[in-house]
């Protein structure tokens, strides 16, 4: 493994002030998916392996972690993972098939499929992302971020069975048996809570919580049968907490009210529009669209300025792209990301 450039205690902490909206010298950077296809030296490292079985080897976890940050000097870490690995510590057998996502056999569709879902014990079920995350601390100089796949984004997996477009099944679960749905709700609750309990006492210094499908449901179905269960999972955290999810322009104020100091945003609301929703005071991640990041950098300049102009330098703002980035994204494209960002921006 090549030396880290990074090896030493936390030297720069301007994405963790970011989200607590305190001044920085210059707004954060960093990008969720940060480490993947897109990088030549992801796709050497990782060859044929299954990625959860990638996972599982904690130097293997490190090193892929931090190949986005030997590039280019992002302003956080996060911890090579998966939202599936509790679900899959848990005995639940799930793979990840490429270009898809995770796959579930037996799909939970009923109360008895809820009860098999056991109660997480991160110690014994996923030593290995802990130990990942103790290696990466000694490697690393800037934040490490958790993190765990909301209840319904992990719901949705289990009750379809895989990806789905309109979540027609997950949604039928939903309405029709409130009961088996709320032990659904409440057993992965618990299951994202412990796992990020674990994470930060490994050593994450901040955490993300995932509901990246959560756009797909109306705001009352979203206050009835998410919410309670979302502020159980981010209630009381010891560590700042980002709440993200994909298409929410109209759940903005319920996800808000449901927890998280930093409310991660889609590209589809100007920043500064979904910044009035949520209120100015809680601090925001995003937004650039990772589809402009595969155009030429001749695009991706413009659109990643109007980010920033809508930010107006104020306090608080994470700079990310509204979803993960895409396998073909150019890597050169997000390195000047970084410094356009770092440069436009000091204080
Ligand atoms: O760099 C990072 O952001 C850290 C690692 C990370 C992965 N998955 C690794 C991964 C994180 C934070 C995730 C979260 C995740 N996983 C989410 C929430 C974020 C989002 O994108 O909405 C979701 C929904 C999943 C489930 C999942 N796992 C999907 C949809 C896929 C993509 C399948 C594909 O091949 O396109 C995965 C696989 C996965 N997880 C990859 C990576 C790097 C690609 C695996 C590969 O082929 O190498």
């Amino acid at each position: 493994m090549p030396p880290s450039p990074y090896r030493g205690g936390t030297v720069n902490d301007r994405f963790l002030r970011a989200l607590r909206r305190e001044p920085v010298d210059r707004t954060p950077v960093w990008f969720m998916r940060q480490a993947g296809r897109y990088l030549p030296e992801y796709r050497e490292l990782r060859g044929d392996r299954d990625i959860l079985e990638a996972i599982r080897v904690p130097e293997l976890a490190v090193e892929l972690t931090l190949q986005p940050l030997r590039r280019m000097p992002l302003d956080a870490a996060i911890v090579f993972a998966d939202i599936m690995v509790p679900v899959a510590a848990i005995g639940v057998p799930v793979r990840i098939e490429p270009g898809l996502g995770p796959v579930v056999d037996e799909p939970i569709r009923d109360a008895a499929g809820v009860a098999r879902l056991r109660t997480l014990e991160p110690d014994v079920d996923e030593p290995f992302v802990l130990e990942t995350i103790r290696l990466l601390r000694k490697e690393l100089r800037v934040p490490l971020i958790g993190f765990a796949g909301a209840p319904f984004t992990l719901a949705s997996y289990l009750v379809e069975g895989g990806p789905s477009r309109d979540l027609a099944r997950t949604k039928a679960l939903m309405n029709d048996d409130p009961d088996t749905w709320a032990a659904l709700m409440g057993a992965l609750a618990a299951l994202a809570r412990s796992h990020l309990l674990a994470q930060i006492e490994a050593g994450a210094q901040a955490v993300q919580l995932f509901d990246s499908w959560v756009g797909a449901l109306s705001p009352s179905d979203y206050a009835r049968s998410v919410q309670p269960w979302v502020r159980r999972v981010l209630e009381g955290l010891p560590v700042p907490s980002i709440h993200f999810g994909v298409g929410t322009g109209e759940l903005l104020t319920l996800m808000r009210d449901a927890g998280g100091d930093t409310i991660g945003v889609d590209w589809r609301v100007p920043l500064d529009r979904a910044w009035d929703r949520i209120g100015l005071d809680r601090a925001i991640q995003g937004n650039l669209d990772p589809s402009i990041c595969t155009a030429s950098w001749d695009s991706v300049e413009p659109a990643a300025i109007e980010v920033l102009d809508r930010a107006a330098g104020r306090d608080g703002h994470v700079f990310n792209l509204g979803h993960g980035v895409l396998p073909q994204t150019s890597p050169q494209n997000l390195q000047r990301l970084v410094d356009l960002v770092h440069e436009r921006t000091v204080r």
